[in-house]
């Protein structure tokens, strides 16, 4: 198959930038399950731009640097925040009900930021917008969404019949879940908006299939990768045995749920920073590590039952019908909650255009290292860093077609000397391993000999994953454990790397801070 783009993720990055390029190119969406499956559907508390009066546009850069640990890229920073009011206004448009209160858009507030300044809608943000963007784009004749395609690697010169080394990517090989088969599917320009790597952690808030497949294709296209040491922890997951990754939003703490200690009711934020629970996320999630390690916890409760029910119902809906469902009233009852992986900060090394090292390539969204998050990310940055990086994706090809590598004919994938696995278990026990030892060796406070215990076992799993690799026919599970061992290996050596405590990586043997920020940048 072959079309002018091909976009891999049908997330809020992937559909702003195939949304963008519609009305000039045929576009391919492809996604790994069904089309809405990604994180965007996930997200709950909303996205954030300066639209309140007595906020500002600097005030927003200042807090998204301050949450960054000053890793962040300035001059991108000033242009997503200047660039979101008009990406707001765009959703608004795609019809995105967006709450709002006395006639103009209702603004909550959540860590980190010193204004109200996140639009919502109640606490199901992502998937509203998430339907709103699938609509827009099944509306547009010349979007093909194809889900159930599982995208293996990118198309180089490695692949071309005429054999080169320039680097330039055509497109990439898709394992089609449909017919089992791996199909070559071409284009001029090809956009990973493939979302994060959190299944490379044994507790996360992601979806399933955030196992940080464009990170892992774009590796090993030879991109450079960057700071991804960077992983953020949620504070707020909830605890419970049977219901592993439902997000508590941040926004329960913006109105004013406080975190209480199980055993003594003690308030203990305060102890740790004076921004107590409207602290940046780093701050908070260690903050309840350190507390459930001290007291041998398994949780510390969230209570916001000192609000009025009924705004607590209005405000968190979703939370309060879910919790109820497992017997937890919010509105009189504290929520047990502890930290999980929640946002990979680092990825693929983009410019303000969303160009990645190589030519033809392009990412947009949690894919990628823009220089946005530094870090650690300010909540509520993240989709407004795909609405804006997925259009600038796009209007920079558009501007610039005739300069996208030209296609050239490619090799179709040789699967003849493989055979079907007769061991499939060794696909989960590796995933539970990795996904254990980066829990407990990479997680949120780290030390050199940890780093290097988990670096051992990844090198042992990598050959053990490549043999496999080389020897069966690939699975969707395959595609997955085979870049989950690429991803993992690339925040262990970006976490050995950095020699100091910064943002999300807080490690025993180098607590303090270095005078100059300085981005962790891996090479191929
Ligand atoms: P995703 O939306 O994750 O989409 C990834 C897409 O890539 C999917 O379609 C997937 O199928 C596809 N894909 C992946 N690998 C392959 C492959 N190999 N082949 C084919 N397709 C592939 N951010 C905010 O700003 N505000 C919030 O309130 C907020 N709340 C959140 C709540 C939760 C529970 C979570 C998990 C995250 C939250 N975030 C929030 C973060 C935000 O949702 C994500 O960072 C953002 O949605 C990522 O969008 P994306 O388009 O980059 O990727
Ligand atoms: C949340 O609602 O707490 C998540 C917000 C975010 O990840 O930005």
């Amino acid at each position: 198959m072959s079309f002018d783009v091909l976009i891999v993720g049908s997330g809020a990055a992937g559909l702003t930038a195939a949304l963008n390029l519609a009305p000039h190119r045929k576009v391919a969406v492809i996604a790994k399950g069904s089309v809405s499956d990604g994180a965007t559907g996930w997200a709950q508390g909303g996205i954030a731009a300066v639209l309140e009066e007595g906020d500002s546009f600097d005030a927003h850069v200042e807090d998204t640097m301050i949450a960054g640990a000053g890793l962040n890229d300035r001059a991108v920073v000033e242009h997503v925040v200047g660039a979101a009011p008009a990406a707001i206004a765009r959703l608004v448009e795609l019809g995105v009900p967006f709450a709002e209160e006395g006639g103009a858009l209702h603004l909550t507030r959540e860590g980190g930021h010193s204004h109200r300044r996140i639009v919502h809608v109640a606490d199901a943000t992502g998937w509203a917008v998430q339907q709103a963007l699938e609509k827009a784009a099944a509306a547009q004749p010349n979007i093909t969404l194809l889900p159930d395609m599982v995208a293996i690697d990118l198309i180089t010169g490695h692949h071309a019949e005429r054999f080169s080394t320039d680097g330039a990517v055509h497109g990439l090989y898709a394992y089609s879940r449909k017919t089992k088969r791996v199909e070559t599917l071409t284009a001029r320009a090809t956009v990973l908006a493939t979302g994060g790597a959190g299944r490379t952690y044994l507790y996360s808030t992601a979806p399933r299939g955030a196992t940080g497949d464009g990170i892992a294709m774009a590796w090993r296209a030879r991109c450079r990768v960057s700071n991804m040491e960077m992983m953020q922890f949620h504070p707020t997951c909830l605890y419970h045995l049977e219901v592993k990754n439902f997000l508590i939003t941040e926004a329960v703490r913006g109105e004013g749920g406080q975190l209480k200690l199980p055993t003594t009711g003690e308030r203990f934020m305060p102890r740790f920073d004076e921004r107590a629970e409207l602290a940046p996320r780093d701050v908070v999630a260690r903050a309840i590590d350190h507390e459930i390690k001290r007291l041998g916890l398994d949780y510390v409760h969230l209570d916001i039952s000192h609000r009025e029910p009924e705004f607590v119902r209005a405000h968190f809906p979703n939370i309060y019908d879910k919790l109820l469902g497992l017997g937890i009233d919010i509105t009189r009852d504290p929520i047990p909650v502890v930290p999980a992986q929640h946002y990979t900060c680092g990825g693929v090394v983009v410019d303000l255009d969303g160009r990645t090292d190589a030519p033809g390539l392009y990412a947009a969204g949690e894919v990628t290292e823009s220089g946005l998050h530094g870090a650690n990310r300010l909540a509520s940055n993240s989709l407004l860093e795909c609405l804006v990086f997925g259009e600038a994706a796009a209007l920079h090809m558009l501007d610039h077609w005739n300069e996208l590598p030209s296609l050239s004919p490619v090799r179709e994938c040789d699967e003849s000397r493989v055979t079907n696995s007769d061991e499939e278990v060794v696909i989960a026990q590796t995933w539970g391993e990795i996904r254990r030892f980066m829990w407990n060796y990479v997680g949120i406070v780290r030390t050199t000999k940890r780093l290097h215990r988990a670096k051992r076992r990844i090198d042992m799993l990598r050959g053990e994953v490549t043999e496999y690799y080389a020897n069966f026919r690939v699975t969707a599970d395959l595609i997955e454990l085979r870049n989950l061992v690429e991803v993992a290996d690339l925040i262990i050596r970006s976490a050995l790397a950095r020699r100091e405590s910064r943002g999300l990586h807080y490690t025993r043997d180098f607590p303090k801070l270095l005078g100059e920020a300085k981005d962790t940048l891996l090479v191929p």
